[in-house]
């Protein structure tokens, strides 16, 4: 059993949470607008005996990571961390601005490290075994083709996966830090049904990433002592395909 701290569960991070409550952790989540999402992990908590501390943050605003980590700490020492916040805002090329590459970069990369370096502080040092896992969602589209129309997104997403390679080596031995890269997962809301079809044709396995594969391979990342600074992509083979370009 942990006390983990979990941001970003509008959806993804909110099925990841129950997961991680049905196998005996105790939350805090770190939420800038969905507080009932918050408060529906609160109950399912409640009935399951766990502990569900809420804390409102918007990690874009740089210091504000570091703020809410503190706050997470006053319930008690933090053991992992699993991050899911991030925006994900259309921007067409030759209108981004520098407040969509800042927001983008501090929900996204910048709010991990004022994170972690709060956390490292209930790291023994003396101890010489691992007690610290943090488990990152990056994009499987960063490091082989990113797709039109999200450069501040791709940006921060490519500087979470050098934070996890960074932050791994910061945190050893006492931490691990790793990344998962899904592919096509659930439906931006704005994207219609066509699209997302097509999306799911252009994926060999043919089929959404399960949140199942994505829980499981959470819990492993967050107990595991032999792997860090890894990207792992869990794409459906996406990858392979290639991302298309605007005239498709
Ligand atoms: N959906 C997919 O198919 C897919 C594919 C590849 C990668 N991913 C990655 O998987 C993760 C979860 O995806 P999702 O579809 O569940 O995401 P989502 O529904 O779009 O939710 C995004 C979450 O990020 C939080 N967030 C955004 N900006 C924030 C800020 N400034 N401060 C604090 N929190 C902020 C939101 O918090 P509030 O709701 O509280 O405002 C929300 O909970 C994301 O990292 C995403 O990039 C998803």
């Amino acid at each position: 059993m942990a006390r983990i701290v979990l941001t970003g569960v509008r959806r993804i991070g909110r099925v990841i949470g129950v997961h991680l409550l049905r196998e005996g952790h105790d939350l805090v989540v770190i939420y800038r607008t969905s507080r009932d999402a918050g408060e529906a992990l609160r109950e399912e908590g409640r009935v399951l005996g766990r502990r569900v501390d809420l804390v409102q943050a918007d990690l874009a605003q740089p210091g504000e990571g570091e703020r809410a980590a503190v706050e997470a700490r006053q319930g008690g020492p933090v053991q992992g961390l699993v991050h899911l916040a991030s925006p994900y805002r259309r921007v067409r090329f030759g209108e981004v601005k520098g407040r969509d590459l800042l927001d983008h970069f501090y929900a996204i990369a910048g709010s991990l490290v004022e994170m972690i370096q709060v956390f490292r502080e209930d790291v023994n040092p003396g101890e010489a075994r691992v007690q610290f896992h943090a488990v990152v969602f990056g994009d499987w589209a960063v490091d082989t083709s990113p797709y039109p129309d999200y450069l501040p997104y791709f940006l921060a997403k490519g500087a979470l996966h050098a934070a996890v390679r960074a932050l791994a080596k910061e945190m050893a031995p006492w931490g691990v830090v790793n990344a998962i890269a899904p592919g096509p997962v659930w439906r931006p809301s704005d994207l219609p049904e066509s699209a997302w079809e097509k999306v799911l044709r252009m994926t060999p396995l043919r089929r959404e990433v399960s949140l199942e594969d994505l829980a499981a391979m959470t819990r492993l990342l967050l107990s595991t002592t032999a792997i860090t600074g890894e990207v792992i992509r869990m794409d459906g083979g996406r990858h392979l395909a290639g991302s298309g370009l605007r005239s498709d």
